[in-house]
């Protein structure tokens, strides 16, 4: 395997070379390694400087490089485990520790077969496409804190529709708001299986970037977190005719009627419904960017006040679909959201797309906002 060194933050590795000609270059290496997830390594490494676990498992290492990162880079120095089942991959991982001078536990396991062994403060997981196969084990072993990235965007958000009933047991659709209902999607599943082991889960910072969602979350202990879980899963009923939505908190799913077209709604879900993230944890993480000076800082800043000022509402609308759908030109998103907010509704963006708006106005105040 030919290699080349990188350096991502402060932290210096070997990374298998890969065939820059081709679609996805990371896909063509014998052992994974994509520069584009520096970002969500970043972030890895800021979560971990503020929340301070005392062991970090890396359950799918490939390089190494988000738990080496972890182990070099965190402001607090966690025990740092990274695990592959991939030969090729932890020789390489060897070699890197070598390289970088850290003692990480270097393991080469099942990943749910480790997890099903032992616990860790912090449990990050990373796999090919879906999760879904590792949160059973993933629950057992992260005692407190467990972090999830998903790329299987396609059969979270609906577009690829059987795929994400299997792998999710709910019932995506795409709709203008698909990043929310993916993340959400994936964040109800996990929910679902966390709580049968009388836990509760309480989201730090969930997002969309790209191509992938993160989940980072602290699991809670006891039947009492478990139910106040199970209270905030539901259901996002979309009109398949007009753009009315609207949410229904609980497990148990109605039908609903438009009130607008009269068409039956589609239902969305059971996904998670409300907060995905705790805004003492973002303030917390915003005041240690600049003891991490070799992050992605402009960047990260951006997307944690972001995340911080969305409203718990699990959908929204596209202000261009919306002028588009009742013929009016669109107008400035920033004044357009003003004129919400002189209504007494509230008018907040998205953390994913630059067209969204997160309000409780009905539809009839936003059509009408495009006129004044
Ligand atoms: C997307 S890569 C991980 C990338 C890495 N975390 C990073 O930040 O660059 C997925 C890795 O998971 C490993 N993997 C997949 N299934 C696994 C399993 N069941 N147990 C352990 N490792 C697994 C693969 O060998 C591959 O190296
Ligand atoms: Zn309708």
């Amino acid at each position: 395997m030919q290699k080349t060194l990188i350096t991502e933050g402060i932290t210096t590795i070997l990374v298998p070379v890969s065939d820059e000609q081709s679609k996805f270059p990371p896909g063509t290496a014998q052992v994974f390694y994509n520069a584009r997830m520096q970002f969500n390594r970043d972030m890895a490494v800021l979560l971990v400087s503020s929340l301070k676990p005392r062991s970090y498992l890396d359950a799918m290492g490939a390089t190494g490089i988000r738990g080496f990162r972890v182990a070099h880079e965190a402001l607090s120095q966690p025990e740092v485990t990274i695990n592959d089942y991939s030969s090729l991959a932890c020789d390489l991982m060897h070699e890197n520790n070598e390289k970088t001078g850290l003692s990480c536990h270097i393991t080469h396991r099942d990943a749910n077969a480790l997890m099903s062994e032992q616990r860790f403060e912090m449990v990050d997981l990373d796999p090919f496409g879906t999760p879904s196969p590792f949160i059973d084990a993933a629950a057992r072993s992260a005692h407190p804190y467990l972090c999830i990235t998903a790329t299987d965007t396609a059969p979270l958000c609906g577009a690829h529709l059987k795929a994400g009933i299997r792998r999710y047991d709910t019932m995506p659709m795409n709709t203008e708001y698909h990043p929310e209902v993916g993340l959400r999607i994936l964040l109800g599943y996990v929910a679902r299986v966390i709580v049968k082991y009388d836990r509760g889960v309480h989201p730090l910072l969930c997002y969309v970037r790209d191509h992938y969602i993160r989940l980072m979350l602290k699991l809670v202990n006891g039947a009492d977190p478990a139910d106040e879980t199970i209270a905030r899963l539901g259901y996002v009923h979309q009109c398949t005719s007009c753009q009315y939505v609207t949410e229904q908190y609980g497990r148990r799913m109605t039908e609903l009627t438009c009130p607008y077209c009269k068409t039956k709604i589609r239902a969305i879900g059971p996904l998670w419904m409300g907060s995905i993230c705790d805004t003492a944890v973002i303030d917390d993480m915003l005041s240690l960017l600049s003891s991490l000076p070799q992050l992605q800082t402009n960047a990260l800043k951006r997307l944690l006040l972001l995340c911080k000022q969305e409203p718990e509402i699990a959908f929204h609308y596209d202000y261009h679909r919306l002028s588009k759908r009742c013929g009016r030109s669109a107008v400035a998103l920033e004044t357009y959201m003003t004129r919400l907010r002189e209504q007494g509704y509230y008018a907040k963006k998205t953390h994913y797309t630059g067209t969204g708006v997160k309000t409780d106005a009905p539809l009839p105040v936003l059509y009408q906002a495009f006129d004044e």
